[in-house]
């Protein structure tokens, strides 16, 4: 083969350019729909699959290096962060028990617990500059304990928090308006789970709000519509883990759609998971509110004009998962 090209003898051997390198540790279901969706979206340059079962890691590394001829080349690999992986720009972690059918997001706690505490010294050590992009469930439990486990600042410890629970929002709106979802402006804020909290007062479609008034003052027909159109979305997840007995594609699809607003510095906002320091009176504890998204991660929270209802309604998501995480012998 070394017969096939004449080489350019005055080639630099220090990189020019800052190749992006993402690590994904957790070859599951969620894990694999982020890599095929990474690797689609062509987010990375490098991308390493990391997990405990090596052999299945290589086989699916292998599986979808086979494809690479369809789509824009992504150097991919499996490995670890302490070998082929070391010195990422992003580690997603996605390791972990997921939800069986009945189960809530909030059950996994101790286990994945457990495996944090396992794995993320390994990412400290080897990916000291990383953004962390925590997904694994109770992913604002997680988020905290990443942040308090990797000692990392709070702007680079992200969770997925409720981008996925805004898209099924705005989704399942865009549905009943008839519209484009990307043309609904609405949040899901609080935990990424059962105390989440729909910002009604300000939902809107081209400015114009959804709702006719205060949610107070709604006539019981609207009320009855708006709080079905809610509780898919809350229920979302428990729907298609009893059919399919998981989730994976949206979550993949989120997780791109968080890593594209890092590498590109898009100033996006994005209602992901992270550490909350003051606002609405609410501090020590990470969960979801629109935060502008760039290459250092989150480093401003949109202060939300919410109603006094959202505002009580998000501070009881707040005590929830404090008195979670106040549980763990931590
Ligand atoms: C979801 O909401 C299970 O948290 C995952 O799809």
């Amino acid at each position: 083969f070394e017969k096939i090209f004449a080489l350019n003898t005055e080639v630099e051997q220090t990189n020019t350019l800052r190749l992006r390198k993402g690590v994904i540790i957790g070859a599951g279901q969620v894990g694999l729909a982020c890599a095929y969706s990474l690797l689609i979206q062509n987010c990375f340059d490098e991308l390493v699959l990391q997990d405990i079962n090596t052999k299945k890691v290589e086989g699916e590394v292998m599986d979808l290096l086979h494809g690479m001829s369809f789509i824009a080349p992504t150097e991919l690999a499996a490995g670890t962060v302490a070998d082929v992986g070391k010195d990422a720009d992003i580690v997603i972690i996605t390791a972990g028990a997921a939800q069986k059918p009945g189960e809530t997001r909030l059950d996994l706690l101790g286990r994945n617990v457990a495996i944090y505490q396992n794995l993320l010294e390994d990412v400290v050590k080897h990916c000291p500059h990383a953004i962390l992009l925590i997904v694994t469930n109770p992913v604002d439990i997680m988020t905290y304990v990443a942040l308090k486990i990797s000692g990392f600042p709070s702007s680079k410890v992200i969770g997925t928090g409720t981008v996925l629970d805004t898209s099924r929002f705005r989704s399942l709106l865009a549905r009943r308006l008839n519209i484009d979802a990307r043309s609904v402006q609405a949040y899901i804020i609080g935990e990424h789970g059962d105390s989440e909290v729909p910002v009604w007062s300000t939902a809107n479609v081209a400015g114009r709000k959804l709702l006719s008034q205060d949610w107070e003052n709604l006539d019981s027909e609207e009320r009855e519509e708006f709080t079905a159109i809610f509780s898919q979305v809350k229920n979302a997840a428990y729907e298609i883990i009893h059919r399919k007995g998981y989730t994976s594609y949206a979550i993949g699809l989120a997780v791109t759609d968080i890593v594209e607003a890092i590498i590109r510095s898009q100033e996006r906002i994005l209602t992901v998971s992270g550490l909350v320091n003051g606002l609405y009176d609410i501090k020590d504890v990470c969960l979801g509110l629109p935060r502008v998204i760039n290459e250092k991660g989150f480093y401003k929270t949109v202060n939300l004009d919410l109603s006094p209802r959202e505002e009580k309604q998000l501070r009881l998501s707040a005590n929830l998962l404090q008195d979670v995480f106040a549980q763990l012998k931590f």
